[in-house]
C-alpha cells in the first residue's frame, strides 16, 4: 500500500449530494478526514484543482472471459480497462470455461483474480439445471446468475419446472438474464436466412423480454427472493416494473441500452449485436424516464468483449457483446454535462446503489471510515473514445469517435494509485468484495 495519501482542493461529491470545495486524507486505505486545509506527515500529496473527487463507480455486471477465452480478454486486461474507465470494483459473470458452477471454479477465480486484478472484484455462481447445492453454499459470491435466455450451454435454464427450485430455496441474490428462450427458438426458424445484423432485435423481440421479466418477478414475489432484473432492455418492462416491482426486485440498465438503438446496426453492424438486443428510439426515452424515476436502480456495463475477427463472421455466426467498462463513467457524465440528470444521480446509479443493492460494506459513498476507493474526473476536457487508448484485449468501442468529458485522471483503489494521468501502476493489486450476511446467508 502507498503512504498516506492527501488530496488537495478537490471539488469532493460528498454522500449528501452536496459538492465541498476541499481536501480529503486517505490513511491505511481508508477515507480519514474531509475538510480544509489538512495537513499529514510524509503523505503523498495530489493537487486535484480543477478535478471533481467521486467514488469508484461499481460495476455490477461484467463477463471479463477467464478462464477459457483469454483471446477476447483476461482479468488483468479488463481490470486495466477498469482502472481507465474509474471502475473500482466489478462483479464479474459465470459464463467463463470452464463454467462457474462449483466453489473449485469460483476459487479458482478468486485466486487468478488476486493475481492480476488492479481493482476490486467479486464473482457470480451460474445456475444450471442441476447444481442447486453448490448454489446454496457457494461463498463468497456476489449472487446467482441465472440465463434465462442466450446460449451459454448448462448455464441455460429456461423453463419454469427448472427455475422454480432455485427461487424456492435459499436466500442468496438471483440475478437474470431475462429473454424467453422458447420464443427465440421460434423466432429464429422464421428469420433463417436473413444475415442482417438489425434482424438480432426482431427475432430476440420485445415480448421474449417482457415474457422472461414476468416469470422471474412472479417467483421472485411468490418467495419473497430478492432478485436482480440484469440490463433491462425494453420500455414494456420498464412500464411492468413500475407496476410490479416489489422491494426485494431490484434492475439495472447498460449505458448501451440508454445511448444506442437500433440505427446504430447501420452505423456498426454485428458491433451493436447484444443480448438482449438493442431497441427503438422510443425504447431509450422510456428507459431514461424510469432510471430518473427510480424505478431502474442502477446502471451496469454488461461489459463482454468479443474479438474484431470474430465480430466479422456475418449474422448470426457474430456473437453478441460489446466492451463497456472504459467508457461507462464518461458516457454518464457527458449526459450530465448535457444536463440530462445531475452528477449525483449518476454517483447514485453507478456508485452507491450497486453497493447497496449487492450489500458491498464500506464502499460507494465519500464517507469517513470507507474504504478510498476514488476518482479524480475532470468534467472540462471533452476527449473522442480513440481505439488506441483502449486497454481492453479486444480493442474495440460502439462508441468510438463519440466526444466525451468526465474521464479518471486519477483512479484510486484502496488507498493506491492506480491509474495516474493516463499511466496505469500495473503492481497494484484490488481485493476480493465482501457482502453481508442478507446476501450471501442460505435458510
Ligand atoms: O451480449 C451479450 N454477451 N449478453 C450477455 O448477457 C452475455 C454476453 C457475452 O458473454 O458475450
Amino acid at each position: 500500500m502507498t503512504s498516506n495519501l492527501l488530496i488537495h482542493h478537490a471539488e469532493i461529491l460528498l454522500s449528501n449530494g452536496d459538492i465541498f470545495l476541499g481536501d480529503l486524507l486517505i490513511k491505511d486505505g481508508k477515507i480519514a478526514e474531509i475538510g480544509t486545509e489538512l495537513t499529514a506527515d510524509s503523505a503523498t500529496i495530489i493537487d486535484a484543482t480543477g478535478l471533481t473527487l467521486l467514488p469508484g463507480v461499481i460495476d455490477p455486471q461484467v463477463h471479463f472471459r477467464e478462464p477459457g477465452l483469454t483471446h477476447k480478454e483476461d482479468l488483468f486486461t479488463a481490470s486495466c480497462a477498469c482502472a481507465k474507465g474509474g471502475v473500482t470494483s466489478f462483479l464479474e459473470m459465470p459464463n467463463t470455461i470452464p463454467l462457474t458452477t462449483t466453489q473449485a471454479i469460483l476459487d479458482d477465480k478468486l485466486h487468478r483474480a488476486s493475481q492480476k486484478c488492479l481493482v476490486n472484484y467479486g464473482f457470480f455462481m451460474g445456475a444450471t439445471a442441476e447444481n442447486l447445492d453448490d448454489l446454496r453454499n457457494a461463498n463468497p459470491a456476489c449472487g446467482i446468475k441465472i440465463f434465462m435466455g442466450s446460449n451459454h450451454g448448462a448455464l441455460l435454464v429456461s423453463t419454469e419446472a427448472e427455475i422454480e427450485p432455485i427461487f424456492a430455496k435459499g436466500s442468496r441474490l438471483i440475478a437474470v438474464h431475462a429473454e424467453d428462450q422458447a420464443r427465440i427458438i421460434e423466432r429464429k426458424k422464421l428469420f433463417k436466412d436473413n444475415t442482417n445484423p438489425a434482424i438480432h432485435s426482431v427475432i430476440q423481440d420485445e415480448e421474449a423480454a417482457l415474457n422472461a421479466t414476468k416469470l422471474a418477478v412472479k417467483l421472485a414475489n411468490k418467495y419473497q427472493r430478492r432478485l436482480h432484473i440484469l440490463h433491462l432492455s425494453t420500455g414494456i418492462e420498464a412500464e411492468y416494473l413500475r407496476e410490479n416491482k416489489t422491494p426485494w426486485i431490484s434492475t439495472e440498465v447498460t449505458p448501451q441500452h440508454l445511448l444506442l438503438n437500433t440505427n446504430d446496426y447501420q452505423r456498426i453492424g454485428t458491433l451493436a449485436q447484444m443480448n438482449p438486443p438493442l431497441r427503438s428510439p422510443e425504447n431509450n426515452e422510456i428507459l431514461w424516464k424510469a432510471l430518473l424515476d427510480g424505478v431502474i436502480d442502477c446502471i451496469a456495463t454488461d461489459h463482454a468483449p468479443h474479438t474484431l475477427e470474430e465480430k466479422a463472421k456475418p449474422y448470426p455466426h457474430s456473437p453478441s457483446g460489446m466492451p463497456g467498462v472504459e467508457t461507462s463513467l464518461p458516457l454518464m457524465l457527458t449526459e450530465y454535462k448535457k444536463g440530462r440528470c445531475t452528477l449525483a444521480q449518476v454517483v447514485t446509479w453507478m456508485c452507491t446503489n450497486p453497493a447497496k443493492l449487492y450489500q458491498i460494506q464500506n464502499k460507494g459513498e465519500i464517507k469517513i471510515g470507507y474504504d478510498a476507493d476514488l476518482i479524480l474526473v475532470d468534467l472540462n476536457n471533452y476527449q473522442p473514445v480513440l481505439k488506441e487508448n483502449l486497454a481492453t484485449k479486444c480493442g474495440w468501442s460502439p462508441f468510438e469517435g463519440w466526444n466525451l468529458t468526465g474521464w479518471p485522471i486519477y483512479t484510486i483503489v484502496n488507498g493506491d494509485i492506480v491509474l495516474e494521468k493516463g499511466k496505469l501502476n500495473t503492481n497494484i493489486r484490488g481485493k476480493a468484495l465482501t457482502f453481508s450476511q442478507m446476501n450471501i446467508k442460505d435458510s
